[in-house]
C-alpha cells in the first residue's frame, strides 16, 4: 500500500516499482499522469508540448483557486507562468543571478560558511548533540539569499516555518488544514514583502527589493517574485545540505574523498536524494509519452527523485558515488523554468563541503533524523549530529 508516510520515509522503492510496472502511470482519482523514467521527465521539462499550470489552466481545473491566497500565489507566480508572461517576469530577476554575479558572491558565501561552522563547533563542543538543520543547513542559505534579496538578518528565521507551510501546497494531495496553513503563511509573507517594498522605495539599498521597487513591475508582481526567490532560495538548499550530509555520514568512504571531490557533492547528493522531488506540467496539446497517448490539458507530474535513480540513465543508481561521471540529475528542472538559483546553490555546497568534513572529521549522526512532512520537497526537520 502506497501511503504519504511511506513516501516521506523512503519514496525510492515506490518509484522503482512504478518505473518497472507503469512508468507512465495514470491515477484516475487525481486525473493525472506520474512519470518515473529519466527520459520521460526530461521530455516534460523541455518539450514545447508541455506548459506550466497557469491561471487559465487553474480556471478550468481548480475551481475556487482565486479564493485562496496560497493557490492564487502559486498559479500566478513565475513558476507557473508561461511565455510571454514568464519571460517578462524572469527578465526582472535574471540579471541578479548570472554566473558572474554569483561567482562574485564567493567571499560572502565563505564568510557565511565560516560563521555557521564556528557555531557548530561552539554548540557541539564536549560531545553535545547539535541539530545540523538549525545550525548549518538553514542558517547558511537563508543568510546568503536573505542578504541578496534584502531581508534583514533578524527577520530571516521566522520564514523557515512559513515557507515550510507554503511549500506543502506542491504535494499532489493536500487536506483542508494544510491549505489553511498555506493560506495564512502566504498572507504573512506577502504582507512582509509589501512593507519592505514600500520602505525601499524611499530608502533604496543594494538589494533585490530595491531593484524591483525601481522597476516597472506592479506591486503584486514584485511581491510574488520576492517571496518566491527568497523562499525557493533557502528552502531547497536547506534540504540539499541536510540530505548531502546525511549521505556522507552514512557512507564514510565517500566522506573520505573530501575535500578533493567537494565539488561533486552537489550533483551526486541531488541525484541520490533530491531536495525537489517533483515538477508539475500540463499538456498543451495531445502528445505521446513513452508508449502512452496523453490527451491535451491534463496534469503530468515528473518525479525528479525517480528519474535520478533510473537504471537506464545511471549505472547502479542506488549507490552514492562521488566519482560518478556525468551525474547531471534533473533536480534543478530544465527548459524555460530551469532553476534560477542553481549557481548560487552549487556555490554554497562547494564551499561548505570543502570544509565540513575537514573541520569535523568525526561528524556522525546522534539520533534518529526527522523527515519533513512533505512529498514534493525532501529534507529534514531535524538532523541530530555530534562533531
Ligand atoms: C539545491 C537547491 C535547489 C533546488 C533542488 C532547486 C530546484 C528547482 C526546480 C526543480 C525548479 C523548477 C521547477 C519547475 O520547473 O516547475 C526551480 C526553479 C526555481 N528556483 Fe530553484 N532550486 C534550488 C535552489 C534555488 C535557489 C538558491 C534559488 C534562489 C534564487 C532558487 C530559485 C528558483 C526560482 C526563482 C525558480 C523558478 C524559475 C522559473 O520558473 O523560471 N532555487 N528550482
Amino acid at each position: 500500500m502506497w501511503t504519504a508516510e511511506a513516501g516521506i520515509a523512503d519514496p525510492y522503492p515506490v518509484y522503482d516499482e512504478l518505473r518497472e510496472r507503469q512508468p507512465v502511470y495514470f491515477n484516475a482519482n487525481l486525473g493525472a499522469y506520474f512519470l518515473t523514467r529519466y527520459a520521460d521527465v526530461e521530455q516534460v521539462l523541455t518539450g514545447p508540448e508541455f506548459r506550466t499550470p497557469d491561471g487559465a489552466w487553474a480556471d478550468e481545473n481548480k475551481p475556487g483557486w482565486r479564493d485562496h491566497p496560497s493557490t492564487r500565489f502559486m498559479h500566478t507566480s513565475l513558476l507557473y507562468q508561461n511565455p510571454p508572461d514568464h519571460s517578462r517576469l524572469r527578465r526582472l530577476l535574471s540579471r541578479g543571478f548570472t554566473t558572474r554575479r554569483i561567482e562574485a558572491q564567493r567571499p560572502t558565501v565563505e564568510e557565511n560558511v565560516d560563521r555557521v561552522l564556528g557555531r557548530l563547533a561552539d554548540l557541539g563542543a564536549g560531545g553535545a548533540v547539535v541539530d545540523l538543520q538549525d545550525t548549518v543547513s538553514f542558517p547558511l542559505p537563508v543568510s546568503v539569499i536573505g542578504d541578496l534579496v534584502g531581508v534583514p538578518r533578524p527577520d530571516q528565521p521566522q520564514f523557515r516555518w512559513l515557507i515550510d507551510d507554503m511549500s506543502k501546497l506542491f504535494d499532489p494531495v493536500i487536506d483542508g488544514d494544510t491549505l489553511k496553513r498555506a493560506d495564512d503563511a502566504t498572507v504573512q509573507v506577502r504582507a512582509y514583502f509589501q512593507d519592505l517594498l514600500t520602505f525601499r522605495r524611499g530608502t533604496p539599498a543594494d538589494d533585490l527589493v530595491s531593484v524591483l521597487a525601481a522597476s516597472d513591475a506592479e506591486d503584486d508582481e514584485a511581491i510574488d517574485l520576492l517571496a518566491l526567490v527568497f523562499g525557493a532560495g533557502f528552502e531547497t538548499t536547506t534540504g540539499l545540505v541536510g540530505n548531502a550530509t546525511r549521505a556522507l555520514v552514512t557512507f564514510p568512504d565517500q566522506a573520505r574523498l573530501l575535500p578533493e571531490l567537494a565539488t561533486a557533492v552537489f550533483d551526486e547528493a541531488l541525484r541520490w536524494d533530491s531536495a525537489a522531488q517533483m515538477v508539475l506540467r500540463v499538456t498543451g496539446r495531445a502528445t505521446r509519452i513513452g508508449d502512452v497517448d496523453v490527451p491535451e490539458g491534463v496534469a503530468v507530474t515528473g518525479f525528479l527523485g525517480a528519474a535520478n535513480r533510473d537504471p537506464a540513465r545511471f549505472p547502479d543508481p542506488a549507490s552514492f558515488d562521488l566519482r560518478r561521471q556525468d551525474a547531471r540529475p534533473l533536480s534543478l528542472g530544465g527548459g524555460t523554468h530551469f532553476c534560477l538559483g542553481a549557481a548560487l546553490a552549487r556555490l554554497q555546497a562547494d564551499v561548505l563541503f570543502a570544509q565540513l568534513f575537514t573541520r569535523f572529521p568525526n561528524l556522525t549522526l546522534a539520533g534518529e533524523p526527522v523527515r519533513r512532512k512533505v512529498l514534493a520537497m525532501r529534507g529534514f526537520d531535524s538532523l541530530p549530529v555530534v562533531i
